[in-house]
């Protein structure tokens, strides 16, 4: 194997970003946004609090440690001031292979700053030798996840235990790669984003689902109705629940699942869930769920917002068809996905739990793209 790479610019020029080495005048713009809590919630190794004195260690010896092992820590600058916005490094791993991280200023978030400067520092560490560069984001950072499919990154799977937690617990992260010769990014996305954020008819509203929604979504998540016409027949805990709102948009993101909740649109209030799992992309397949609090039934909710996710999946998406499995005694859902269209096509015998020990049949439903 070659030599180790070595990063050895002291500034690199992006898309709207300076990369440059840290400087002493950057210690109190380190020091704010590395106290700033996000930064600390999602970057467990800083020292918490974040003081004045580990800002000056940082930027005079700390920073440069890397360099002499073939990483490198940059200070990320508005390429108009060279004020200081952010931070990024690249830590040697072995032979070609490196691992980065990046954190932004509070007041300079949201307009592409990690992503530029993800672009900027991967493509330099590809001049210097770097073959394959390593990105690990916890499954509730969900920026942190865009900014590693806007800047070019793969998902490649999950590192168990990975992600050691302040309180000395493990956690999972999620890994992505992107290795010489892929291209720049946006890596392409099988589920992209709701146009505007979210679809409405006008009656019923549906939003991507967000940690906040939990309170909501359990209580009827984990009611007995709700949970006997599920694969698994098990009720979910409140702990399952938050976790399952919590890592909605990196399930979307992973091309996985869709999570929408279903609201009135009037008053906004919570009606229930709608869903979405493509289960083989390359087949054009995907399947989907819903479920309303017993309040709003009866009301024709259920088929608007199964319209409303069949219409986005059809115009938004490249799947061919969308399947539904329904318990063979439930009536109320055989019509929902009969007002929408949906055609029965089988008979799985035994496909479910009963909630009493035994296995109950299912009806399988599916609706083709229109114009097929
Ligand atoms: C993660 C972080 C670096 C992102 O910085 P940023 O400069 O705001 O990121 P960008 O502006 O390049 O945005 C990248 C994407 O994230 C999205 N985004 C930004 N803030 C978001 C938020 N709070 N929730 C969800 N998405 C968000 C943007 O819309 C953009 O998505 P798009 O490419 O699909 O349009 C910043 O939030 C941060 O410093 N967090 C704390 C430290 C941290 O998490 N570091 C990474 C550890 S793995």
């Amino acid at each position: 194997m070659d030599a180790t790479p070595m990063l050895r610019a002291d500034a690199v020029e992006g898309a709207g970003v300076r990369i440059r080495r840290f400087r002493t005048e950057d210690a109190p713009a380190v020091r704010a946004a590395c106290d700033d809590p996000l930064t600390q919630r999602f970057l467990p190794a800083l020292p918490r609090p974040y003081t004045e004195a580990d800002a000056l260690w940082w930027v005079a010896e700390g920073s440069a440690a890397g360099f002499a092992t073939g990483g490198g820590n940059f200070a990320v600058a508005d390429p108009a001031t060279d004020r200081l916005i952010g931070g990024i490094g690249l830590m040697h791993i072995q032979e070609d292979y490196g691992s980065i991280g990046y954190w932004v200023a509070p007041g300079a978030r949201g307009r592409g700053v990690a992503t530029a400067a993800t672009r900027t520092l991967s493509e330099y560490a590809f001049t210097c030798g770097y073959g394959r560069i390593e990105l690990r984001t916890e499954f509730e950072n969900a920026a942190s996840q865009r900014v590693a499919l806007a800047a070019g990154y793969t998902r490649e799977g999950v590192a168990r235990a990975a992600g050691p937690d302040r309180g000395g617990r493990r956690h999972d992260l999620i890994v992505w790669a992107r290795v010489a010769g892929d291209p720049p990014g946006p890596t392409p996305r099988h589920l992209p984003d709701l146009p505007g954020g979210e679809l409405t008819d006008g009656v019923v509203r549906l939003s991507p689902m967000r940690a906040a929604d939990a309170a909501e979504v359990h209580p009827v998540r984990s009611a007995p109705d709700v949970v006997g016409n599920t694969v698994t027949g098990i009720a979910p805990g409140p702990e399952d629940t938050a976790r399952y709102c919590a890592r909605a948009q990196a399930a979307w993101l992973a091309d996985h699942d869709v999570r929408l909740t279903v609201r009135d649109a009037a008053t906004g209030a919570f009606a229930g869930k709608v869903g979405l799992q493509l289960q083989d992309p390359q087949a054009g397949q995907a399947e989907i769920d819903y479920y309303l609090a017993p309040t709003w039934r009866g009301h024709g909710y259920a088929a608007r917002a199964v319209n409303l996710l069949c219409g986005w999946a059809f115009t938004r998406t490249a799947v061919e068809r969308l399947v539904a499995g329904v318990h063979t005694a439930n009536l109320a859902s055989q019509r929902v996905l009969e007002r929408s269209g949906f055609v029965r096509e089988g008979h799985e015998r035994r496909r479910i739990p009963d909630g009493s020990g035994g296995r109950a049949d299912i009806y399988t439903y599916a609706l083709l793209r229109p114009g097929v």
